[in-house]
Formats: C-alpha cells, sequence, structure tokens
C-alpha cells in the first residue's frame, strides 16, 4: 500500500491563494502544518511498511559502528533512529530538515524514546539545498521522501556529493516513477481510494491530493542514475521496492 511519505508540489490550503505551492517556504509551511499528523498517518496508509523501506534505507547507505552520519530532510527522524542504532553511542548522527515543526516532533520524540544510543542525535535546522557542513565529513547519508520534494533536485544530490567522504554512500527513498503503465495505474489508483480519502479524514485533504503529480514530475530510477553520475557520484544504482511502488538510488561518491 502506497506510503503517505508524499509530497506536495502544490498546494491550495490557503484560501488567500490559489497559485501553486512551488517555492520552498511554501513547502516549510506545509509539512510544518503537518507535522502533528505525519507518523500516524505514514503507519495508517503504508501498514507499517515504510519501516521496512527506511531500514532497507539505512542498509543501503553503508553506516556502521562508529560513523559519522547525516539523514537529510529528516522530518519526525524515523531514519535519524535507525541510523542512530546503526552507528552506535561511538557515532554520530545529524538530523536537517527546514521545518521547525518537524524537529520539534523529531526532538520530543527523542527524550521520550529510552534507547542509549539515541543520545547521539543532534537536530539541525537547515536547507538540503545548502547544507551547513563542511566538505567531506560524512561517512553515510540518508534521505527519505525528500528528493521529490526540494525544488533542485540537482543541487541537492550535489550537496549531499560534497559533504560525503569519498567512498561513502548517499541512500535516497522515495516513490518510484515507474515506467511501468501497471504499476503506475496501481499507484495512481491507491493514491485515489486510499491515500486522499484517508488524508481527507485527519483534515489534510488538500495537503495529500497532490502527490499524484508530484511523482508525475518526479524522475525516473534510470534519470536519478543518470543525474547522480552527473554531478559527480562514482557510481548510481536505482533499487525498486514493493513492486516498483518505491525506489531507492544508492550513489556512491
Ligand atoms: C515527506 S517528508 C519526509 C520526512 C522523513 N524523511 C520521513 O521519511 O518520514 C519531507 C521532509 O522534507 C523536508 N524538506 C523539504 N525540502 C527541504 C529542504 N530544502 N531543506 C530541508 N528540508 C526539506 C520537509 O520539511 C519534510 O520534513
Amino acid at each position: 500500500m502506497a506510503s503517505l511519505q508524499m509530497c506536495l508540489p502544490l498546494s491550495s490550503t490557503t484560501r488567500l491563494r490559489k497559485r501553486p505551492v512551488r517555492c520552498a517556504s511554501d513547502r516549510r509551511e506545509l509539512f510544518s502544518r503537518i507535522a502533528p499528523v505525519y507518523d500516524n498517518l505514514n503507519d495508517f496508509l503504508s501498514l507499517g511498511q515504510h519501516r521496512i523501506w527506511k531500514r532497507m534505507a539505512v542498509s543501503w547507505s553503508g553506516a556502521k559502528t562508529g560513523d559519522n552520519v547525516l539523514d537529510v530532510c529528516c522530518g519526525s527522524g524515523d531514519l535519524a533512529f535507525l541510523l542512530s542504532e546503526k552507528v552506535g553511542s561511538d557515532g554520530k548522527v545529524i538530523g536537517l530538515d527546514f521545518s521547525k515543526d518537524q524537529l520539534s516532533v523529531a526532538s520530543s520524540r527523542q527524550d521520550s524514546l529510552l534507547k542509549p544510543c539515541y543520545k547521539n542525535i543532534e537536530w539541525v535546522e537547515g536547507d538540503a539545498l545548502d547544507l551547513p557542513f563542511s566538505d567531506c565529513i560524512f561517512d553515510a547519508i540518508t534521505m527519505g521522501y525528500g528528493l521529490r520534494n526540494v525544488v533542485d533536485k540537482r543541487k541537492a544530490l550535489e550537496e549531499m556529493f560534497r559533504v560525503l567522504k569519498p567512498g561513502s554512500r548517499a541512500s535516497v527513498l522515495d516513490f518510484n516513477k515507474s515506467t511501468r503503465p501497471f504499476t503506475a495505474g496501481i499507484q495512481e489508483w491507491m493514491i485515489n481510494n486510499v491515500v486522499v480519502p484517508v488524508a481527507t479524514s485527519y483534515g489534510f485533504a488538500k495537503e495529500y491530493r497532490y502527490l499524484k503529480s508530484s511523482i508525475k514530475e518526479f524522475l525516473t530510477g534510470k534519470e536519478l542514475e543518470k543525474l547522480a553520475l552527473e554531478v559527480g557520484f562514482s557510481r548510481a544504482k536505482h533499487y525498486e521496492i514493493s513492486g516498483g511502488l518505491m525506489g531507492n538510488l544508492v550513489a556512491t561518491r
């Protein structure tokens, strides 16, 4: 089933304004609005499967004990918590997002979850397109359902490339823009018949209605591989997950 880790390239949430939400600040506001329900909706809509996809993404990142790692567009922190368990108390995790509200949910979760290793996570408010870090400092990077949402995908990949150590990997999980009509049809059916109705019951119909167009505007697996190689990664491989509904780009610097 489709997860709700959507994005929303358009919004009609503001009654004063009908124009598309294209700029970063509109997107930030939107993610801040849905922050309180985001985790519940993800679990409900994916029947918990997003947890498996996120574990796969962390595994593909190659993060290991003692590493210094980054989760870009961390939202409420799912991937950062998984990374934290991988790198352990000797490692360090930074979760970066531009929405204060999402970071505040992440920080509350960190306080309420009692695993000692979670102390190794630091939440940073920042822009995926202008990462506030020096070159070549991270051993691994994850990004979950973020690339589809940033206004400049090339720049986001360039920034991940810049801050990664040579030989290290970025693992980028998102909806798959399938080139197979059957898979694309199932994805569309789920969004129309499951995601939007459920989001409507939470009062976020308009925010989630545009998931479909965001996938249409996204890149296919092959296009993602090509873009990663263009920005300098030495290897790039896109894996389809769950029958092609989701996808994960693994790019090695
Ligand atoms: C769909 S959520 C994914 C959250 C989390 N990674 C997950 O998988 O549950 C996308 C997140 O990307 C963040 N985001 C979008 N554009 C961003 C940017 N340019 N810089 C930092 N964060 C951004 C949003 O605030 C939001 O929290």
